[in-house]
């Protein structure tokens, strides 16, 4: 597979391939996805096979256009439209019903249907000139962080899918925020850069992401496998701990890398594979690409600050951050 500049021909070939039942990765504004034709069950067969990713996490199905919106859904309610209105195309899933004709292994089985309309302007042209809804889920391999750079897909899927479009880094670098609609009230199933006070100022009572085993395994599936896992150690650093952590791990001869907000770090004896970045929204656009830096430079441990989680993305990093650290304690 080779990343392909995406011009015109680029897109009329991807679109070849997706009619053909073919894989084609793409750029989002949050981070790259592997799309599929959503209504050719041998294709979304195949995206589970590339990524070998579990039969019971269901994948987000993308739209362009109104009329897709319909053919994917049969209801959608009064909330959802002002969500669409404020939010599209933007980082915001929807959990809806799922049409019938919506086959059953894109939703794992589920009567529900996640979906949303990607703003990017490559993501858009594609699904608009393929005419039809794409079925994508992030262009990694099941439980590994997701691609944000193009040349992190190739590393990712390798020869597996046919076509990469190249729309240089991810402008967000964290997935969507997912959002149920069909459970009263609305409930934060992932978070992302769709906040719930931003959701709250426009459909009033949202319920905010919980941990919980029934959020996990009843409501989003795909939360209770290993996820963001990088193939080093992910250890967190509170602002004030770095002296000793660096210190401290420095003793230990392992390999170091360093992930952390520029006030934060003092000079001496700091790792050789170091990212630092100004504000949290730096960090989220950054953070996937650098745990596939970091891994491609031999970092064994990874040292990386946590953040508040009242700042902006904050949340959502440190949710990330903390299945990672915790994906290397679960032995993998
Ligand atoms: O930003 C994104 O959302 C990216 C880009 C490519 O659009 N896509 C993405 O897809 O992150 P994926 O497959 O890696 O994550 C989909 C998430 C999983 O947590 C899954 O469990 C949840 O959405 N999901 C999908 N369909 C669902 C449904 N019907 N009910 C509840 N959760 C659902
Ligand atoms: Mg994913």
């Amino acid at each position: 597979m080779t990343p392909t500049v995406a011009g015109a021909e680029a897109i009329r070939e991807a679109v070849r391939i997706l009619r053909a039942g073919g894989l084609v990765a793409f750029p989002t504004e949050t981070v790259y996805g592997l799309g599929a034709r959503a209504f050719n069950p041998e294709a979304i067969a195949r995206i589970f096979a590339v990524k070998r990713r579990p039969l019971d996490n269901p994948l987000i199905v993308h739209v362009a256009t109104d009329d897709q919106l319909h053919s994917v859904t049969t209801d959608i309610p009064p909330v959802a439209r002002k969500l669409m209105a404020a939010f599209w195309p933007g980082p915001l899933t929807l959990v809806l019903r799922r049409a019938p004709e919506i086959p059953t292994a894109v939703s794992a089985g589920l009567d529900t249907v996640a979906v949303r309309m990607p703003d990017h302007p490559l993501a858009l042209r594609l699904i608009h000139e393929f005419g039809e809804p794409v079925a994508a889920p992030s262009a990694n391999r099941s439980g590994r962080p997701s691609p944000t750079r193009v040349e992190h897909v190739v590393r990712e899927l390798g020869d597996a899918v046919a076509l990469v479009l190249d729309g240089g880094p991810c402008r967000i670098g964290l997935e969507s925020t997912v959002l149920d609609l069909t459970a009263d009230p609305p409930r934060v199933l992932r978070q992302g850069a769709i906040t719930p006070q931003m959701l709250r100022a426009v459909v009033g009572l949202v319920l905010p992401f919980t941990r919980t085993a029934d959020a996990e395994s009843v409501h989003s599936p795909g939360l209770k496998h290993r996820h963001y896992a990088p193939d080093l150690r992910v250890v967190l650093v509170s602002p004030e701990d770095w002296p000793q952590a660096i210190a401290s791990w420095s003793r230990s001869g392992q390999r170091l890398g360093l992930i952390a907000r520029t006030a934060a770090v003092p000079a001496p004896g700091r790792p050789s594979f170091e990212r630092r970045f100004d504000t949290t929204s730096d960090f989220a656009r950054s953070l996937f690409a650098a745990f596939h830096d970091a891994e491609a430079a031999g970092v064994q441990v990874l040292l990386v600050e946590a953040l508040p989680r009242e700042e902006g993305l904050g949340a959502a990093i440190m949710d990330r951050l903390e299945r990672a650290a915790t994906a290397h304690m679960e032995g993998r």
